[in-house]
């Protein structure tokens, strides 16, 4: 494969991206680096530290989202925008996001070094808490960013310790008080985001490169089963509340109605709590997540506003109640995006094919203000959200360098 674009280097990407995986490091090469926490901010001073060498300016905005800049010919023009998140899953794995960050940076550090200065300036940006692990939902930077919701929206919700989004933003802004401030929002001429696919097609193919066409659309709710908390001895059956019963029955009754021959709906119940959580008392409540997602809008919105009647009808002795906390409906990516990342794969002889994503992304908000696409690279038998997470230094080098080649054909038009 050409290294068109002569500084892409593999060797560096990669000890970045160790360098990056260090930080939150868990056993068997997994990641656990949260959003707005002190390990998150270490990556951003790691990255912040790499874009300082070759002369980029970086800024911090109201919704957190970090950005890294090189500068154009023509300072007027909108710059072009490539980026990703560096927040991970809690058993995370070192590639999902922080590819697509390293990537951007690795891209205009081949530019500099080459010394190609493009008429559009060039963006790298990281988002704010992609992943909603520590605080659902996912995508509240891009949100933000977008103008989907503003940037306080989340500011009630809490995370396992009880600590709130919003004094968890104030605290990272804060720590973050010596890096200039940028306004919220902008309009970028186009978004490209690279990312490991996270599934197994690229690899049983024999691919580099996943040209992405859309996102499926994804809906996610919390339920709430509130019972009443009795002795486990001394309260017979027939009088119980029992919280941890009644969310069995739901959960059990979604599963059946969420079955799909085709296997195209994905449901996933990923989160639970039970309280008071004792084995000697009967549980007065349990909350549990639902990750809902579907290529078709129309399905998604009846698969998901089905959701309330089966729990009703599936809770016996308990309250249930339903909050929705992500609504992000099917994109279809830009057409001049996708082929001009077509175009770039096959400049440098990269092997690739067209197809969507079933993991949402930031580009699926960022496609709401700007032309949008995406660059996909080989995740090893498609195991992501997972610390055997894995995409070797030579395709994460072919996806960087369809990257570069990506960004220099729309900084220039
Ligand atoms: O959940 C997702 O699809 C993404 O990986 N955060
Ligand atoms: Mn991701
Ligand atoms: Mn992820």
């Amino acid at each position: 494969m050409r290294n068109e674009v002569p500084a892409v280097s593999e060797t560096r990407q990669w000890n970045r991206l160790m360098d990056l995986a260090e930080i939150g490091a868990i056993p068997n090469n997994g990641v656990n680096r949260a959003a707005l926490t002190a390990g998150d901010r270490a990556a951003r001073r790691l990255v912040i530290g790499w874009a300082a060498e070759i002369g980029a300016t970086v800024s911090v905005d109201e919704a957190a989202n970090l950005w890294l800049r090189i500068e154009g010919t023509d300072p007027d023009a909108a710059p072009v925008l490539t980026g990703s998140h560096m927040d991970s899953q809690p058993k995370g794995g070192r590639f999902d996001g922080a590819y697509g960050v390293i990537a951007g940076l690795e891209a205009i550090t081949a530019l500099h070094d080459a010394g190609i200065v493009t008429r559009r300036p060039i963006e790298v940006v990281a988002w704010t808490n992609e992943e909603g692990g520590r605080f659902a939902p996912g995508c509240t930077g891009s949100m933000s960013w977008a103008g989907v919701h503003e940037s306080h929206t989340w500011d009630e919700v809490r995370d396992h310790n009880g600590v709130f989004y919003g004094a968890a933003l104030a605290e990272q802004l804060s720590a973050e008080a010596d890096i200039p401030r940028r306004p919220l929002g902008s309009s970028p001429s186009a978004y490209v985001e690279a990312h490991i696919e996270q599934g197994p097609l690229l690899e049983a193919e024999g691919l580099d490169i996943g040209v992405v066409t859309g996102i499926q659309g994804s809906r996610w709710f919390t339920v709430t089963v509130d019972g009443e908390s009795a002795h486990a001895g001394t309260a017979p059956l027939k009088f119980r509340r029992d919280a941890v019963q009644d969310a069995v029955r739901a959960i059990s009754a979604l599963s059946a109605a969420m079955e799909d021959p085709d296997d195209i709906l994905r449901f996933t119940v990923g989160r639970m709590s039970v309280l008071p959580n004792a084995s000697n008392s009967v549980a007065d409540q349990v909350t549990f997540s639902i990750d809902l997602r579907h290529p078709d809008g129309p399905t998604l919105e009846a698969r998901g506003d089905s959701i309330l009647g089966i729990l009703k009808h599936a809770v016996k002795d308990c309250r249930v109640t339903l909050k929705e906390t992500f609504h992000a409906m099917p994109v279809e990516f830009s057409p001049m995006v996708i082929d001009a990342v077509e175009q770039a794969a096959a400049t440098v002889g990269a092997k690739a094919i067209r197809m969507a994503s079933g993991a949402f992304h930031d580009a699926q908000f960022a496609s709401r203000v700007t032309p949008s696409g995406m660059i996909f690279v080989p995740s090893h038998r498609g195991i992501s959200h997972n610390p055997a997470e894995y995409t070797s230094p030579a395709q994460l080098a072919a996806g960087t360098r369809v990257l570069a080649r990506t960004l220099l054909d729309l900084a220039n038009r």
